[in-house]
């Protein structure tokens, strides 16, 4: 698609209904570099420039909150070079991106137990939310090590710690006590949730959170997930006629 094409599509997004939050489940990037006969770790690589665009585009449209699927709790089951190669990537996304983060004005915020990574990276993820705490244009939020039944067994546990502990009463436990026990406590659920790839699945991705979200599909893989895609996703989103339930 060309610059102009893209411009044109960018024009008709309608500012007024803009998706306020929206998640993306980053999917393809081994079965990108497959077709070119390349590593898997170089479709990770290039998955990155993807970050890179994406975060830019959804920042300049207004959009308040990004959540990226980088690392769940499952790809522990990955071959170790390719796991130690993600976690390469992250932090030379970090180390690279994190001045123009900042001066964007945007908050890196970590979804997922984060005490479990290697040192480096774990390091590099709490710089990054502690540089960028106070900013307040957009929230970069991030699944790392994160995994959707993990997030709402661990809450769980807390609920029953604070009930034992006298601070909530267990009549008090409905569906906003338990969201401010999630990862996503501040932030509102996603309007918006994108999956590239061609496989029409949630992969343990923000399931509480999702209820009422508008699921959008391509077989794009994330690679190949330019900034008109973005565009594509949201145009069809603002088509549908959202009820929440109601009529
Ligand atoms: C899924 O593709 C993608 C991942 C498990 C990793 C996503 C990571 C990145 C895009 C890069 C780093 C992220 C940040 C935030 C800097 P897959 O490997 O499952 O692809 P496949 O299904 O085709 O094998």
């Amino acid at each position: 698609m060309g610059k102009d094409e893209i411009l044109e599509l960018k024009d008709k997004i309608d500012f007024q209904n803009l998706p306020k939050h929206i998640a993306i489940i980053m999917d393809g990037n081994g079965r990108w570099a497959k077709d070119r006969s390349l590593p898997r770790t170089s479709g990770h690589q290039e998955g990155m420039k993807r970050v890179v665009d994406i975060v830019e585009a959804t920042n300049n449209l207004g959009v308040e909150y990004l959540s990226l699927y980088a690392f769940s709790t499952e790809n522990w089951k990955r071959p170790k070079k390719e796991i130690d190669a993600l976690m390469k990537i992250l932090v030379f996304y970090i180390r690279n991106e994190l001045d123009k983060i900042h001066k964007n004005n945007i908050k890196i915020k970590i979804m997922g137990d984060i005490s479990l990574l290697p040192k480096v990276p774990r390091k590099e993820v709490e710089k990054a939310i502690e540089k960028t705490k106070n900013n307040s244009k957009m929230v970069l939020n991030i699944g790392l090590n994160y995994g959707s039944r993990d997030e709402i067994i661990r809450s769980i546990k807390n609920i029953l710690e604070d009930v034992n502990l006298g601070k909530i009463d267990k009549d008090d436990i409905n569906v906003e006590l338990f969201s401010k026990y999630l990862y996503t406590k501040d932030i509102p659920d996603p309007d918006l949730l994108i999956r590239p790839s061609g496989e029409l699945r949630l992969s343990n991705f923000m399931l509480y959170q999702i209820a009422y979200t508008e699921l959008w599909f391509s077989d794009i893989y994330w690679p190949d997930f330019k900034e008109e895609y973005l565009y594509k996703a949201i145009l069809d989103y603002q088509k549908r006629n959202r009820r929440f339930g109601g009529i």
